[in-house]
């Protein structure tokens, strides 16, 4: 023992009063760097419900008993958002309250299984916006960004696509060729079919004849379009644009196949949903028959759904939405399995997920080795005044925020001035934010 500790020991308490200023520092430094940081525990659970674009996003708010120590998670089942709302308030905080707020996983499975029902939109939403919520949790106690957490990068940015859509395939093209000028290498393009209500575009004044008032459908006459578009698409765009397009699970199977087949020819990036999860075992046919690269999975809800695709490696692409499967932890494991099979991710990206959504999507992006690309939505200046500190869109790519956790502060006096509901009319209004119903010309109800 050297001569000042023995006077250290000698002092007793008061031995601090000799270290230096300097020592000290630095001794607190290493209790600091060695310590485990101290577990905080869950103290609420609210969900703050927006629509700052028109769009319901119920997102939750996890507040723990540390002070300024809280997190933000995306729940958005837009179609039912007043349903998320109770399953959180009522059922999840209740069994989370004094719960640690720091074993993710746990929380995960523990929430999973105690409905013992389980894998259904509602709660899965309700579970992804408590899951991601603890991980912003994380990430704000250790300073970093949620992709440092998992990791770090693999890649410096998302590169990213626009939809690009119209009434007539001049204005597809057009809109094409604004997202190219702004720097985007991937474009879905989506056309209206003449009087009917096509997925993704305005059908235009055209009647169609039908025998009901509802909006009309008809699969035939929607491929038959679709076809001519692309064909235009390549003649004006050139080969260099990769283009995506979205069938929406709107074909019968064999139509499936057939279309899949046709669309070779134009080489595009994806071809996303060309069967409802309802007909999964027809990819089989699919894959057997052309190269075309397929994507899947924004309705899925459970890993009986997408574990055979990936194994049988029937898909190109898997494009979950991700608070619909349950959040963060089961779509970086899902990714995870998904790089063994060489299939890609593209996760489910329009306006009807959260900027919180969005920044759990960017950073699987930046963290997963097998990622494909990701759908854009540009944020509007309400939903940046809502959330602020979205991911930032530069040239076609998409950057992760540097802040901790998902980087984002939720200014919750601007979220209620655009409650549920807002700028929501007509139908819309009458259905309490959800879908009406499309039907073909003899009446026949289809999937949207
Ligand atoms: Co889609």
């Amino acid at each position: 023992m050297n001569r000042r500790n023995l006077l250290r020991m000698a002092a007793g308490l008061g031995g601090s009063a000799l270290m230096t200023k300097r020592e000290a520092a630095a001794q607190e430094r290493i209790a600091r760097a060695v310590r485990a940081m101290p577990s905080p525990k869950i103290k609420d659970v609210q969900v703050i419900q927006t629509a700052p674009a028109g769009l319901r996003l119920p997102v939750v708010k996890i507040l723990t008993d540390q002070d300024g120590l809280y997190g933000y998670g995306c729940a958005c089942f837009t179609q039912r958002a007043d349903l998320v709302v109770p399953a959180v308030e009522k059922y999840l905080g209740p069994f989370l309250i004094g719960k640690p707020a720091d074993r993710i996983d746990d929380t995960w499975q523990m929430l999973y299984n105690s409905s013992y029902w389980r894998n259904g939109p509602v709660l899965n939403n309700a579970i992804s916006g408590v899951d991601q919520a603890l991980w912003d949790i994380k990430g704000r106690q250790a300073g970093m960004p949620v992709y440092q957490l998992l990791g770090g990068k693999v890649r410096e940015a998302a590169d990213c696509y626009g939809h690009a859509s119209g009434t007539e395939i001049a204005e597809v093209i057009d809109s094409a060729r604004r997202w190219m000028e702004r720097g985007f290498r991937h474009v879905r393009v989506q056309v209206g079919v003449p009087g009917m209500a096509g997925y993704g575009s305005r059908g235009g004044t055209t009647a169609v004849k039908a025998l009901h008032s509802a909006p009309v459908f008809e699969p035939a006459a929607y491929i038959r379009r679709a076809l001519k578009l692309f064909e235009e698409c390549r003649k004006q765009l050139g080969d260099e644009v990769e283009l995506l397009h979205d069938v929406h699970e709107r074909v019968t199977p064999t139509q499936a196949v057939q279309f899949s087949k046709d669309v070779e020819k134009f080489h595009l990036f994806f071809f996303e949903d060309p069967l409802s999860p309802e007909d999964i075992a027809w990819f089989r046919l699919i894959r057997q028959q052309c190269a075309t690269p397929i994507a899947m999975g924004e309705l899925f809800n459970s890993p009986h759904e997408w574990s055979p695709l990936i194994i049988e490696r029937l898909i190109d692409y898997i494009r979950v939405h991700v608070s619909q499967a349950g959040g963060l932890t089961p779509c970086r494991k899902m990714a995870a399995m998904a790089e063994h099979f060489n299939v890609r991710t593209a996760w489910h990206g329009p306006g009807d997920v959260s900027p919180i959504g969005h920044a759990a999507n960017v950073t699987l992006d930046v963290v997963c080795y097998n990622f494909g690309v990701q759908e854009y939505s540009p944020f509007n200046e309400a939903l940046q005044e809502v959330f602020q500190g979205c991911p930032a869109q530069k040239d076609g790519y998409l950057y992760p925020n540097e802040a901790p956790g998902w980087g984002i502060e939720v200014n919750e006096k601007a979220a209620a001035k655009y409650p549920f509901g807002y700028g929501e009319q007509g139908e819309r209004k009458r259905l309490n934010g959800g879908w009406g119903e499309v039907r073909k010309r003899d009446g026949q109800i289809i999937k949207q």
